[in-house]
């Protein structure tokens, strides 16, 4: 089913995206990590399917070339744009301009620039957008991150009005997943020990996520196993938000 599809992954040294990545490239796929830490072009080191170039998702003339230099194939299959930050989260009164310029540039116009140009390749298919559960929950200390990734849903079901029926786009809403991210959050707690075994507590799962439970579900919104569903957010959070 995903054998031969061409599929590009941004934020794919770490964490979700570097899960996702993997994941089609265990079921075939010809698979395009892009990200901007160099350490991204070992990706591929055990699947020959799979590689990683190096690239500034905030710079238009870098995507550009990293699809050039990356793509196997001159039509792409998925889309899965994954990359995101969140460097110091803050209420809207404790944020800089630059701050909340630098989490819009990087977590929603990079969506808009690289799925803008992915489009030249992208004539059937599908593209899953990650946002997150602050997109719909009340969280402390997250404005900038949490408008970014509301903004991302908007996004999502409107460009699944625009472009079905030939491309689906859906969005993942991942809750707490074990990260570099999550660490970084950690590591701002005065008890990160105990920060970590609250929130595993208070899930109804009892275990916080690992990327593969987004890559998983992120594999099923691009596989024809949901052919039928487009514009959707998927809510993949151990039931934090039930
Ligand atoms: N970890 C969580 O708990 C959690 C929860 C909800 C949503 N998310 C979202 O999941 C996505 C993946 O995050 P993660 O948790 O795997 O974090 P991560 O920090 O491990 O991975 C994010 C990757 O994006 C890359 N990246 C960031 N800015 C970039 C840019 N300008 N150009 C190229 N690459 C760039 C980073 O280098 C990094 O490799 C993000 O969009 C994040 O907001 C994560």
């Amino acid at each position: 089913m995903m054998q031969d599809k061409q599929v590009i992954v941004t934020g794919a040294a770490s964490g979700i995206g570097l899960a996702t990545a993997t994941r089609f490239a265990k079921a075939g796929a010809h698979v395009l990590g892009l990200d901007r830490k160099p350490g991204v072009t070992s990706i591929g080191l055990d699947l020959p399917n799979m590689r990683g170039v190096c690239c500034d998702l905030t710079d238009v003339r870098q995507v550009t070339t990293a699809l050039e230099e990356g793509l196997v194939k001159t039509s792409v299959d998925i889309l899965v744009n994954n990359a995101g930050i969140n460097p110091s989260p803050s209420s809207l009164t404790g944020t800089s301009e630059a701050v909340w310029q630098k989490l819009l540039d990087t977590n929603l116009t990079a969506i808009f620039r690289v799925t803008k140009i992915v489009m030249g390749y992208l004539y059937e298919g599908s593209i899953i957008n990650i946002s997150s559960i602050l997109a719909f929950s009340g969280a402390n200390n997250n404005a900038a991150y949490a408008a970014t990734k509301g903004a991302i849903v908007s996004l999502t079901r409107a460009m699944a009005r625009d472009h079905g029926p030939s491309i689906r786009v859906n969005c993942v809403s991942p809750g707490a997943v074990e990260t570099e991210m999550f660490e970084e959050y950690l590591s701002r707690c005065d008890d990160p020990v105990r920060e970590r075994e609250r929130i595993r507590k208070a899930l109804p799962s009892k275990r916080l996520g690992q990327p593969e439970d987004i890559a998983e579900a992120v594999f099923f919104l691009a596989s024809d196993a949901a052919s039928w569903i487009t514009g959707q957010m998927l809510v993949v959070d151990g039931g934090d938000s039930a």
